[in-house]
């Protein structure tokens, strides 16, 4: 059966009520390596070493990493330290006492993709750093809440974008959300800033990604010669929190849910790692 039969004017993909079981166990495996991963960082380490233990885990699992050979990146995750607001390579570099760092991993598991990226601090956080770390994941949460059938993109935008400006932070503009299933980067782009009761519909059967990328400073971004490294302009201080859900009949499931109960790094759960 051809692609198109299935989706919205907008080319947005509905899915099949059985097709959120292959989304919720490859969400389940992306969000298992993020909680491996978790007690593995501390100053000292290198972001290199942090990514061989996580496209080894990805292996064992049965699974590949979605990011190796994507548009010839070389890695199973993205390491975001600091001031890089996303695609951070891993390297050589070792972690340094109260770095902030975001990992991103993507795994395909039976051809079903699972997206999700969450915080993590080496030692200590700032307490701006803290603050900053906290907004963005509220932010994300206030997006997920607004994911119900009858509400529109704008909406989600919109919470994202005025709970962190109303927390005296800035929203990056130059990266998005997607549409993802059974492949990586699909229609549409999730916008993380919008005004309420615009873009498309949301319908059950739709699933993509939320990744909002929050500043300290100014949104503005640039890349590094690299190719690949996203920084802020200004050298402020950037988090990310990313989901990948499922529009509900009432709501929305969402694929990548720690189960340790890890995503929020200042939880108990997380700390006690
Ligand atoms: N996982 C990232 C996302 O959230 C994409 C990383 S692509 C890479 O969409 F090539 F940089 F790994
Ligand atoms: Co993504
Ligand atoms: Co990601």
């Amino acid at each position: 059966m051809k692609d198109t039969v299935n989706r919205t004017p907008e080319g947005i993909k509905i899915h099949m009520p059985e097709d959120f079981d292959g989304m919720r166990k490859a969400g389940k495996l992306a969000a298992e390596t993020l909680d491996m991963i978790g007690p593995e960082i501390a100053p000292g380490v290198t972001t290199e070493r942090l990514n061989a233990l996580i496209e080894q885990f990805v292996e064992d699992n049965g699974a590949t990493s979605a990011t190796i050979g994507y548009r010839g990146y070389k890695h199973a995750s993205c390491i975001s330290l600091n001031h890089v607001v996303c695609h951070g390579i891993p390297g050589p570099k070792s972690l340094r006492e109260g770095d902030i760092l975001n990992i991103d991993v993507t795994v395909i598991l039976d051809g079903w993709y699972g997206d999700t990226s969450r915080m993590f601090v080496a030692g200590a956080p700032s307490r701006k750093a803290e603050r900053l770390i906290r907004v963005t994941h509220d932010s994300l949460m206030r997006a997920i809440e607004a994911i119900k059938p009858g509400n529109r993109f704008g909406d989600i935008g919109h919470a994202i974008q005025s709970y962190a400006e109303s927390n005296r932070c800035s929203v990056v503009r130059d990266f998005c959300g997607h549409g993802l299933g059974r492949v990586f980067h699909d229609t549409p782009n999730v916008l993380h800033y919008g005004k309420p009761d615009t873009g498309a519909l949301l319908r059950p059967g739709m699933f993509f990604t939320i990744e909002p990328m929050v500043n300290l400073g100014k949104a503005a971004t640039k890349i590094l010669p690299d190719g690949w490294t996203a920084v802020t302009r200004d050298r402020s201080l950037s988090a990310q929190f990313e989901h990948s859900v499922g529009v509900t009949e009432d709501g929305c499931e969402v694929f990548t849910l720690s189960p340790a109960n890890r995503f929020h790094p200042f939880t108990e759960a997380a700390s006690a790692a």
